[in-house]
């Protein structure tokens, strides 16, 4: 029987890490490489990510920096491409990245804003999966993790944020519930395949807002979340070396959340 350390080892693997230089997605490209993947970073800001990935090497970890656009089809086709042929095989995908535009409530919205949205977190979403199935289909292998939220579990809390003039935007609670479900379609498809996929729900981070503590959204959140806090840093780097190695290899189609109780009132 393999041993522990063994079964979240993930030396030998190659992750890619969608927005993997912005809040949460420091903390997965982190947590993959010190578990001993080659960590791809990808986003539009490719001199951003490169920073992400010297830091990373620095330490004597393995990481690069890729370009995507998960607005573009052909951007997505080239990134997916070139980490399996420069690579030679995909192991790993963490769709983290997330376009935030202006928040809107469902009466005022603009078809235009919408769509904009929706070409990135939903059907670049779709697209990015579709061509890392087609690699991984050919390993037959894989673990593509979704990075969804609380508001993919339950719907926006609008008291919580106060007078503060903070909201969310309908968008995001319609994205986040679809890569949820997104996740189990995917996971029930490709099991056969032994393609896992699986889900992070997250709770709260912003580390630059929630240290003003004088912030009325920051105490309302932290009076409704049973924990009493929001995330800290390395809160998801248990759950994504979990999901992305063979320490989860009979788990699929799982939404984990790590919200620190917010959605289990
Ligand atoms: N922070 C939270 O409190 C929280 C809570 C729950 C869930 N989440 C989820 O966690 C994930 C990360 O959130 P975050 O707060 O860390 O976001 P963030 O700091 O705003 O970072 C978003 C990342 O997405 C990338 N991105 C945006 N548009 C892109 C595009 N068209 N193509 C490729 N990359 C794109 C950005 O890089 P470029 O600008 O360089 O493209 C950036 O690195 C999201 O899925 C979010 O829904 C966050």
């Amino acid at each position: 029987m393999r041993q522990i350390a063994d079964l979240f080892d993930l030396s030998g693997k190659t992750a890619i890490v969608t927005g993997g230089y912005g809040t949460y997605g420091h903390t997965l490209s982190e947590a993959l490489a010190e578990a001993g993947a080659l960590v791809i970073i990808a986003s539009r800001d490719v001199e951003k990510c490169r920073q992400e990935a010297d830091k990373l090497a620095d330490r004597g970890l393995k990481a690069a920096a890729l370009p995507l656009d998960q607005g573009d089809e052909a951007s997505i086709q080239n990134l997916i491409r070139t980490v399996a042929e420069r690579y030679g095989h995909l192991d790993i995908l963490v769709n983290n990245a997330v376009l935030r535009s202006a928040p809107q409530d469902i009466d005022n919205m603009t078809v235009s804003e919408w769509q904009k949205q929706q070409l990135v977190n939903s059907t670049g979403l779709a697209v990015i999966c579709r061509e890392a199935v087609q690699v991984m289909r050919k390993q037959k292998s894989g673990s593509i993790i979704n990075i969804s939220s609380i508001q993919g579990s339950v719907g926006p809390h609008f008291p919580v944020y106060g007078s503060t003039g903070m909201t969310s935007p309908a968008y995001y609670t319609y994205e986040k519930w679809g890569m949820v479900g997104l996740t189990k379609w995917m996971a029930n498809r490709y099991g056969p395949d032994n393609i896992r996929v699986n889900c992070i729900s997250p709770g709260g981070y912003n580390p630059s807002l929630t240290r003003d503590e004088a912030n009325e959204f920051v105490q309302n959140y932290k009076k409704l979340t049973p924990m009493g806090r929001f995330a800290e840093e390395d809160d998801l780097k248990g759950p994504i070396v979990f999901l992305a190695s063979d320490a989860s290899k009979y788990v699929t189609g799982h939404n984990l959340l790590v919200d620190g109780g917010w959605t289990s009132w």
